[in-house]
């Protein structure tokens, strides 16, 4: 495996003393969906943001295709696309006016940036209302322009920061769609969930963690063999309870 994202001994505290994430360490390849799985608090958004260069941490490095992430923040940053529930838009905008917006502060050249968003538009099924104001869409339809608007910039490295939460069955699955395709792309995606039903049907590998401690590291299929239990939920209550 190619490693495009390396996370080594990772430790942030936040304030003095109490560690959010505490000495974790994972690869993730390019063509591969890895899941950031836990509990609400146990660190994942904290991952997520040392990762994207965000948020400073206390210990540990960081590489993204090989560039350290403190030394090479600008570059790492322009290689990586973030999807949160709480992506807004500018609502009096259409969405290809927010995509072109978005597109332009990543310094993408017009030729460019007007194909992909063609290109998003056609992926995402979002032609229909594209040059609509964003402040008449659906939720679904927000969804979409928000996962277009996080990979404007054709990155290499996508992350899903509990993308699903809160989705209704429809836009979860746009977003699931999405995030087969950018595997199948070659991207290294990290989806972060504490939805255990979703990351078995996606994921290649996974770390759970727990109060920012790593309690597995392994293949969903290896998991489940270890741990003799047949589905993800039942190894994560099964580890969460002992880790
Ligand atoms: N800005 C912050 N200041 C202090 N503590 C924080 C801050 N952000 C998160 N935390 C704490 O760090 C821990 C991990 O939080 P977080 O990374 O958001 O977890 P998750 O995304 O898995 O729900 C929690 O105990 C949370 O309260
Ligand atoms: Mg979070």
């Amino acid at each position: 495996m190619e490693p495009i994202i390396t996370v080594k001994n990772l430790v942030k505290e936040y304030g003095e003393g109490a560690r959010a994430v505490d000495d974790v360490s994972f690869e993730v390849g390019a063509g591969e969906i890895f899941g950031l799985l836990g509990p609400n608090g146990a660190g994942k958004t904290t991952i997520i943001r040392a990762i994207s260069t965000i948020l400073s941490f206390t210990s540990g490095k960081i590489e993204v295709l090989g560039m350290d992430n403190q030394e090479k923040a600008g570059e790492v940053r322009a290689n990586i696309g973030i999807l949160t529930t709480d992506i807004g838009a500018y609502e009096r905008f259409s969405g290809r006016e927010n995509l072109r917006y978005f597109g332009e502060l990543y310094g993408m050249e017009k030729k460019d940036l007007d194909e992909r968003i063609e290109e998003l538009s056609r992926l995402l099924d979002m032609e229909a209302f594209i040059d609509k104001r964003a402040g008449k869409y659906s939720t679904g339809m927000k969804q979409r322009l928000a996962i277009a608007r996080s990979v404007i910039h054709n990155p290499r490295v996508i992350i899903f920061d509990e993308p699903t939460s809160g989705l209704d069955v429809l836009a979860s699955q746009t977003v699931r769609n999405f995030m087969q395709r950018s595997k199948e792309e070659g991207r290294a995606v990290i989806f972060s969930t504490h939805q255990m039903y979703d990351a078995e049907k996606l994921c290649d590998r996974v770390i759970i963690i727990h109060k920012g401690k790593t309690v597995a590291y392994d293949s969903v299929e290896n998991l489940k063999i270890k741990t003799g239990t047949g589905d993800l939920e039942d190894v994560f209550l099964q580890l969460v309870a002992t880790g």
